[in-house]
């Protein structure tokens, strides 16, 4: 979200009028009664300027001032923010239902994208569909476990990728390689395909598209708290999406015209997750019949937007946590030495013998979740929360990288020990609600135990065939710490590092 672009745009259309107003500033004492409080607003513009240009950490800082629930105004659009592990059990365990349905932005509704999809689905029948067909008929770990030797595969192709790097001695952006790996994995569970492949020019098409597309996306859009700024597309944001989605919504449709082909011929070996959806048949009462073409195709590129940045952006922070905390590393490595053996691989069967390295992922989560407000919820009905009266239509964020810093639940929130993990029962599949980087109730990410096995099997092998080292001129002291926050919260500064190979099996 490049919040300080929208500060500037803000500051140009509204200087003149905010001069005027500068004294106005005040709390709307019957707005405020009784919801929860928060820094008092300007006129039209609310509390925009409050966010700063990292609303994550900004956010974070009223906890002192305001409590666990903060309430901002931006622009139009009422906003509770949850900023403890206490409040976000009481949102989840007891309010799930009230605030299931999501926040929805302008670009998220161009080509009608939030209708197809099943993170922005309304909360009602077609979203129950598709979340069966995900979480039953797709990622259930028995459906995990058949597509293992396809893991396998995207795996040993980024390992031989960084050890190739690895002979001329220079520096990799391991980010790089772990999205270009998961851009394939998912391509060959959706589509039977690797997307990553010189010898495919459509793969390559696609590939450019959905990276456009993200960028889009991961602009917050002035339009969406000024309404009336969206005729001007100020920014110039919906036209870009709309550009961008059309083309990969094109491929995506080639993709699955192909398959469909495929199937009538009889031409296929494995069912991809895209059979699932083609054979969909619903009863056309509370069901659709089928699916339509046009939200398959938006399912399909969802799925690649879903696990892609997600994943790469955890595998960068964990290395660079772990480059920073070289006992950590030592004994991260030490124990897949043992457990795994010389000249091996890492298995996806390893990954309950590897605990440290588990701990290693849950404290990279903790610190750096992707996601850091989740995907914004928004209040069905008015609801009674905490004490506070929360209008329909408020917009809901949960800020998990505050409840991963919470002082009430964690000591010393601030440094990376994954011991603190080791001999607990803390995971992050929704139900200990200091620890939610995949959310929680109801909307929880459909992906968790898919996104589990192919963390721990990247970070696992990525440690255990090379020893990594900083690039020269950058120590644990000296590196760039700094995040950004786009569609996932990333490095400002993508990690560069050297691998060295160690173990030779792949
Ligand atoms: C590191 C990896 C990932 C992280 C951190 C992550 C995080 C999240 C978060 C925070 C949400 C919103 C949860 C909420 O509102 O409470 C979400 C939703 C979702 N995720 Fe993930 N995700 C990851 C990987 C994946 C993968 C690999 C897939 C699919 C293969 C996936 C599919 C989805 C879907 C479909 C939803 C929408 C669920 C709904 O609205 O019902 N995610 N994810």
């Amino acid at each position: 979200m490049e919040i300080t672009s929208i500060i500037s745009l803000i500051s140009l259309i509204l200087f003149p009028t905010s001069i005027l107003l500068l004294f106005n500033r005040r709390r709307n004492s019957a707005f405020r009664s009784r919801f929860p409080p928060g820094p008092p607003g300007w006129p039209i513009i609310g509390n925009l300027l409050d966010l700063g240009s990292m609303p994550h950490r900004t956010l974070t800082d009223l906890k002192k001032k305001y409590g666990d629930i903060l309430g901002l105004k931006l622009g139009s659009l009422n906003t509770m923010v949850i900023l403890s592990a206490k409040a976000a059990s009481e949102l989840f365990k007891n309010h799930d239902l009230a605030f299931a349905e999501r926040s929805l932005t302008i670009t998220m509704r161009v080509h009608g994208y939030d209708r197809g999809s099943l993170a922005l689905a309304p909360y009602g029948s077609y979203w129950r569909v598709m979340r069966r067909l995900v979480t039953v008929d797709m990622l259930v770990n028995k459906k995990i476990n058949e597509t293992v030797s396809i893991r396998r595969k995207c795996i040993d192709d980024m390992l031989r990728w960084i050890g190739e790097e690895s002979k001329k001695g220079d520096q990799v952006e391991l980010a790089r390689f772990v999205f270009l790996m998961v851009t394939n994995l998912i391509g060959n569970l959706m589509l039977s395909r690797d997307l990553v492949d010189p010898a495919s020019k459509e793969g390559s098409v696609f590939f450019k598209a959905i990276h456009g597309l993200m960028g889009a996306s991961g602009y917050a859009n002035i339009a969406d708290y000024l309404p009336w700024l969206k005729w001007f597309d100020p920014q110039g944001l919906e036209r870009t999406m709309e550009r961008e989605l059309g083309k990969a919504l094109e491929i995506a449709d080639q993709f699955v015209k192909e398959r469909i082909k495929e199937k009538k011929l009889g031409d296929i070996q494995n069912k991809n997750f895209l059979d699932v959806l083609l054979e969909f048949e619903g009863n056309g009462k509370d069901e659709p019949e089928r699916i339509s073409d046009k939200d398959l195709n938006i399912f399909i590129l969802e799925i690649f937007m879903a696990g892609a940045e997600t994943t790469s952006s955890t595998i960068e922070w964990a290395m660079t946590e772990l480059l920073r905390n070289p006992i950590a590393m030592q004994k991260a490595k030490a124990e897949l030495n043992n457990v795994i053996g010389p000249d091996k691989k890492v298995e996806e069967t390893d990954i309950e013998s590897l605990p440290y390295l588990q701990a290693v992922v849950k404290e990279t989560f903790r610190l750096h979740p992707p996601i850091p407000f989740l995907v914004p919820r928004r209040a069905m009905q008015d609801t009674k929360f905490m004490g506070f009266h929360i209008p329909e239509n408020t917009q809901v964020l949960v800020n998990a990288w505050a409840i991963g810093r919470d002082e009430d639940v964690w000591s010393d929130p601030l440094s990376f020990e994954p011991e603190r993990f080791i001999g607990s029962k803390v995971d992050y599949r929704g139900q200990h609600f200091e620890l939610i980087p995949f959310g929680a109730g109801r909307r929880m990410c459909a992906g968790v135990s898919l996104a589990h096995r192919v963390l721990h099997l990247t970070l696992g092998s990525l440690l255990y065939h090379f020893d990594w080292e900083f690039e020269a001129n950058v120590s644990s002291t000296t590196l760039d710490m700094r995040d950004k926050l786009g569609i996932t919260m990333r490095k400002l500064e993508p990690l560069l590092v050297v691998p060295k190979k160690s173990h030779l099996s792949f």
